[in-house]
């Protein structure tokens, strides 16, 4: 290769060699033979799919789950940084216990006490987003085939995991007040006549990924006391529940299961903090703990501990409480602004959820419009949403759509919304034209 054939485009020196693929179209059959079955039926979350496409072009994205980065505390960041690199150099750089920085563990626990939880220090591991709990937990408890219960619609970016897993996933039907209860307890019993009784339930009570919807405080107490009743392991993820517009604070199922050892709780710090640190955590009973921490080790030895320390002490010098309320006072605009923007743009079968809290509203179209079909369009429009297809794995969803408000300000969110509508009613005015009179 001459040196012309190589280009210094990092800056540091160091030229960069032309960017060919290594291996071409017509060899990479190679592969396929000896790719693992975990990674032949791993498919990509939309959301992913989606994040690279609105990443790269001018588009408005109302796709994404992202918390608006104006909320990130700049001059805190300033502050603990500098002091990191002072104080904490060694050990923010250094390996650290794949449990987590015990200062750090003791934190979260006054954290969920805040929410009125109480959870021991020893059953907290600190995990590499909260994205990671939900792979340890699905790695640490399903076996290809097994029966794992989920709302419908569920959180897109568990969808990968599940299907990593080879889960046989139940979706169980949500209205207003959350999963229907009483159909999962049908569901439950059905499977378990069937000898396949499902061996997880994975929910997101509070202000849920994608519908926006909080669980009522009767489900959850029905639903953890049938759990008791069966011996059903809940998985509980909770990162919204402190991003709340309006509302009580409900319960967590956590706090409801009292110590009994049927609910794995996950947080992050994601949306209440920055979803760059990477840091959530975990709450499970020791037998539970000890595996998720093997699988911990087997995946990434420890979380960073650099950003474990970065938490540490923004925690340690700031009301994080306060920092929520901003955040919550901005997002509340933004979800006015959504709800105001649907109401004047979609056409009149749509519906749509009014979410109390959370970063997303979940819209529903007339069955003839298929929201994937529906996002070409959009594009087309400079304009993304999170087709509902990616939120369940048995095909359903595809007249539904998420749209995210947390990430663009409201007057960004009323032209994405106006454009997306603008892409509805030319499938309603198609429709129509096809079908003269059937609505
Ligand atoms: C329900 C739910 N769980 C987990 C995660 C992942 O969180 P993290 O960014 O901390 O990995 C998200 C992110 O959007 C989420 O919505």
């Amino acid at each position: 290769m001459s040196t012309s054939d190589v280009t210094d485009n990092t800056g540091t020196g160091t030229p960069v060699p032309p960017q060919t693929p290594l291996v071409g179209p017509a060899d990479a059959a190679r592969y396929d033979s000896r790719f693992s079955a975990q990674a032949s039926c791993t498919t990509s979350s939309a959301m992913r799919d989606l994040m690279a496409i609105t990443e790269k072009a001018d588009i408005i994205s109302l796709a994404g789950g992202l918390p608006d980065t104006e909320t990130f505390p700049r001059e805190v960041f300033d502050a603990i940084t500098a002091e990191i690199g002072t104080d904490f150099l060694a050990s923010s750089l250094q390996y650290g216990p794949t449990d987590g920085m015990g200062e750090l563990r003791e934190l979260i626990a006054g954290i969920m006490a805040d929410e009125g939880a109480v959870a021991r220090v020893d059953d907290i591991m600190i995990t590499t987003g909260g994205q990671q709990a939900i792979d340890l937990s699905i790695r640490t408890f399903v076996n290809r085939g097994d029966t794992v219960l989920a709302e419908g619609p569920t959180y897109p970016g568990a969808v990968p995991c599940l299907t990593a897993y080879g889960a046989d996933v139940t979706h169980i039907p949500m209205d207003d007040d959350g999963m229907h209860v009483d159909l999962l307890e049908e569901a439950y019993a059905r499977l378990a006549n069937d000898g396949r009784p499902p061996k997880i339930l994975y929910t997101i009570p509070n202000f849920q990924n994608p519908t926006g919807v909080t669980m009522s405080l009767e489900r959850r107490q029905r639903l953890v006391e049938f759990a008791h009743t069966v011996g059903l392991l809940i998985i509980e993820d909770n990162p919204y529940g402190m991003i709340r517009f309006e509302g009580e604070a409900l319960p967590t199922l956590f706090e409801l299961d009292d110590g009994a050892g049927w609910v794995v709780y996950l947080s992050t710090f994601s949306k209440i903090l920055a979803p760059g640190i990477r840091v959530g955590w975990v709450v499970a009973p020791p037998q539970v703990l000890r595996k998720m921490n093997l699988g911990k080790q087997a995946a990434d030895l420890c979380s960073s501990t650099l950003t474990q320390r970065f938490v540490t002490e923004y925690l340690k010098r700031n009301d994080y409480r306060e920092h929520v309320a901003r955040v919550n006072s901005l997002y509340r605009g933004r979800r006015d602004a959504m709800l105001a923007a649907l109401a004047t743009h979609f056409p009149e079968p749509a519906t749509w959820t009014r979410p109390r809290g959370g970063l997303f509203l979940w819209a529903t179209l007339p069955d003839f419009i298929d929201t994937t079909a529906l996002q070409a369009r959009a594009l087309e429009r400079q304009v993304a949403f999170v087709p509902g297809a990616a939120a369940f794995l048995d095909g359903r969803g595809q007249n539904a759509m998420r749209l995210n408000f947390s990430g663009v300000p409201e007057s960004v969110i009323t032209e994405g919304i106006s454009r997306i509508g603008e892409a509805v009613n030319e499938f309603c005015a198609l429709h129509e034209a096809l079908n003269p009179g059937r609505g």
